[in-house]
C-alpha cells in the first residue's frame, strides 16, 4: 500500500532505475488495493492523470475505466492523442465523451471570466458524473493528485478537491485511488516517461482547465475559438520545430474580441489580432518573458496571418507578471 504521506527521508526519484522501483511497488500496491473490482479515472491527457491511467492500465488493465470529456476547449489534436495512446497503444477501456456543443452553447454570451470558470468547471462535472451514473459496478475512483497539490490545500492556497467536487451520490460510492500522490511534478514525468508515455505528454506545458476559453476573452464564439486554436497549433509546430519545446515553460496564443483593418490581395479586410505570450518562471507568482528570435517571429507573423481565418495582424505580448497574469482572464 503507497505511503499516505511523502516520507521525509523519501529519495527523489531522479534516474530511470528509481522510477521503475516506483513503478513496480505501485502496481503490486494498486493490485492489492483493487483486487478484481473497477476503477474510473477522468483522463484529461495532462501528465499526472496520464501517468495514473499508464499505472493502472499496467495494475489492472481493463478493469480501468477512462473517461475523456471533449469540453471542446482543448487544444488541436488533445482528444485524437488521448485516444490513439491510451485506447489504441495502450489498449485502455476508454469512453470518450465529445461534449463541446453542450460546453459551447452553455457559455454563449457569457463574459465574465469567472463565471466562464464557473461554467466549464460545473459542466465537466455534471457529464462526468453522468457517465459514473451509467457504470453501476464500479467502487474506486482514481486522481492524478499529486503532492504540491496536497502542500498548497494543508497551506490553505488551494482547495483539493478529493473527489473532484462530484455530487455526494456519486463521490460517496468511491473510495479514492491516488497512486501518484507523493510525487513532485518533476518525479511524475519521469515515471511517465518509464511508463512509455510520449515525450509530447510527459513534457508538456501547464494547460488551464478551462482551456482555450480563457485564451478566447469575453463571449466565446466557435470562429473565435477555432481562431485560438488555430494560432495555438501553429505556435506548437514551429516551437517543436525550433527546438523551443521543454525549453519555454509556456507558450500560448489569445485572441481578444475586437477587430482592426488590414489589407489583403488589394482588399480591405476588418480581422482581429493574434497575440502571442511566451513566458518562463519557476513558482507562477512572477513571470518573466522569452524573447522569441526575431526570424521565428517573422516567420510566425506569416504564417499565422495567411493560414488561420479571420486573423489580419500579429502582437508578441513583453509583459511580465506582475504587472500582467499568465492568462488573460
Ligand atoms: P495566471 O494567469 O494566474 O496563471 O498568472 C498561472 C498559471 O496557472 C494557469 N491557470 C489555470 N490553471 N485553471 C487551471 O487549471 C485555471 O482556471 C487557471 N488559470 C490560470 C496558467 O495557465 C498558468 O500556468
Amino acid at each position: 500500500m503507497a505511503e499516505n504521506r511523502r516520507p521525509e527521508n523519501m529519495e527523489r526519484i531522479t534516474t530511470p532505475e528509481l522510477a521503475r522501483a516506483f513503478i513496480d511497488e505501485q502496481i503490486k500496491a494498486l493490485q492489492e488495493q483493487v483486487g478484481s473490482k473497477k476503477v474510473l479515472l477522468a483522463l484529461s491527457g495532462g501528465v499526472d492523470s496520464s501517468v495514473v491511467a499508464a499505472l493502472l492500465i499496467r495494475a489492472v488493465g481493463e478493469q480501468l475505466i477512462c473517461v475523456h470529456v471533449n469540453h471542446g476547449l482543448l487544444r488541436k489534436g488533445e482528444p485524437e492523442q488521448v485516444i490513439e495512446v491510451f485506447r489504441n497503444q495502450m489498449k485502455a477501456n476508454l469512453i470518450y465523451v465529445d461534449a463541446s456543443d453542450r460546453f459551447l452553447d452553455k457559455l454563449a454570451g457569457v463574459t465574465d471570466p469567472e463565471q466562464k470558470r464557473h461554467i466549464i468547471g460545473e459542466e465537466f462535472i455534471d457529464v462526468f458524473a453522468e457517465e459514473a451514473r451509467k457504470l453501476s459496478d464500479v467502487e474506486f475512483l482514481a486522481q492524478g493528485t499529486i503532492w504540491p497539490d496536497i502542500l498548497e490545500s494543508e497551506a490553505g492556497i488551494k482547495a483539493h478537491h478529493n473527489a473532484g467536487g462530484l455530487p455526494a451520490d456519486i463521490a460517496d460510492r468511491f473510495e479514492l485511488v491516488e497512486p501518484v500522490k507523493i510525487l513532485f511534478k518533476d518525479e511524475v514525468r519521469m515515471v511517465g516517461k518509464e511508463l512509455g508515455l510520449p515525450d509530447g505528454m510527459v513534457y508538456r506545458q501547464p494547460f488551464p482547465g478551462p482551456g482555450l476559453g480563457v485564451r478566447c476573452p469575453g463571449a466565446i464564439t466557435r470562429d473565435r475559438l477555432e481562431a485560438v486554436r488555430e494560432s495555438d497549433a501553429i505556435l506548437r509546430e514551429e516551437f517543436v520545430k525550433n527546438g523551443l519545446e521543454g525549453k519555454v515553460w509556456q507558450y500560448f496564443t489569445v485572441v481578444p474580441d475586437f477587430k482592426s483593418t488590414g489589407v489583403k490581395d488589394g482588399k480591405r479586410t476588418f480581422a482581429w489580432p493574434c497575440i502571442i505570450r511566451a513566458i518562463n518562471t519557476t513558482d507562477v507568482m512572477e513571470v518573466t518573458v522569452e524573447h522569441l528570435p526575431a526570424e521565428l517571429i517573422d516567420h510566425l507573423v506569416k504564417r499565422i496571418t495567411t493560414e488561420v481565418p479571420g486573423i489580419n495582424r500579429v502582437l508578441i505580448d513583453y509583459t511580465p507578471k506582475p504587472p500582467a497574469t499568465v492568462e488573460y482572464e
